[in-house]
């Protein structure tokens, strides 16, 4: 694993990964196990690839860790995702301020349950000044949601006379989006098999490079993260212009 850091730290990293972390219940499944359990094991994946990111220099990582569609999921499922994110943030806000990492939320966080919304904000506000990694989750997140809401807010501003029709473009759509403090996801991941977005960024994806693997997201470590980025690396990403642009722009 030495051999690999070092390697994918004489190339360009992703300045923002974005991971949909999926497979927990398949994982738990084939241990013959409840769903539930496969959720608890995927929080250490989550700790390491935190952990994995801030090592190696990555500066925004954003987890879909539970999607507006997951609300339909039986009762007691949602319940605990609930429970384990509110007593993983108690846990874990020793290392985030340790690894001076910031915390950051996207999605409808008014719709989760008031004790993970109050954990929530206190993360936030204890680690607002970390610099090193933002970590963003994704809670109560969907994307079409999200660009409904951006409509809404643009459409505002034109009604009430603040913003001109003209005015609207990119940059002012980014700028009301839930992310619009983080950059464009340079890389993002799925794992489990699973070959879909499934209502995640959608915008902010337009030009990332996707991977996916079968591995589920329990057993999803550092290793197999370095390795997704080492095949990031030696990707090309044109942006729309040819490969003899790309590589005179590389000289
Ligand atoms: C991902 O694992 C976690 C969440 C969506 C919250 P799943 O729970 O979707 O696991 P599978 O896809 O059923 O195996
Ligand atoms: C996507 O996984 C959402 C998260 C990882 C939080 P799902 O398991 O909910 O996605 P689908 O239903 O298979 O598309
Ligand atoms: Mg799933």
């Amino acid at each position: 694993m030495k051999d690999l850091k070092a390697k994918i730290l004489k190339g360009s990293l992703p300045n923002h990964i974005a991971i949909i972390m999926d497979g927990n219940g398949r994982w738990a499944k084939s241990k013959g196990k409840p769903r539930v359990f496969g959720h608890k094991n995927g929080v250490t994946s989550v700790k390491e690839i935190i952990e994995g990111c801030a090592e190696i220099g990555v500066n925004y990582l954003t987890l879909y860790a539970f999607s507006t569609e997951n609300w339909n999921r039986p009762k007691l499922e949602v319940k605990t995702l609930m429970a384990l994110l509110v007593s993983s943030l108690k846990k874990e806000l020793k290392t985030l301020q340790e690894n001076n990492i910031k915390l950051n939320t996207i999605g409808t966080i008014h719709n989760l349950p008031e004790r993970a919304q109050k954990e929530l904000a206190d993360v936030i506000e204890k680690t607002k000044n970390n610099n090193r990694l933002t970590l963003t989750l994704a809670l109560s997140y969907g994307s079409r949601e999200e660009i409904v809401n951006v409509i809404k807010k643009i459409s505002k501003k034109v009604v009430n006379k603040q913003l001109g029709l003209e005015e609207i473009n990119e940059k002012i759509i980014n700028n009301h989006l839930y992310t619009f403090s983080l950059p464009d996801v340079d890389f993002m991941i799925r794992t489990s098999g699973e070959k879909r977005i499934s209502n995640f960024l959608l915008w902010q994806i337009a030009y990332a490079e996707l991977y996916f693997t079968n591995t589920l997201w329990p057993d999803f470590r550092k290793e197999n993260l370095f390795n997704a980025i080492f095949e990031y690396q030696n990707r090309e990403r044109r942006f729309g212009k040819t490969s003899e642009q790309i590589e005179k722009l590389n000289e």
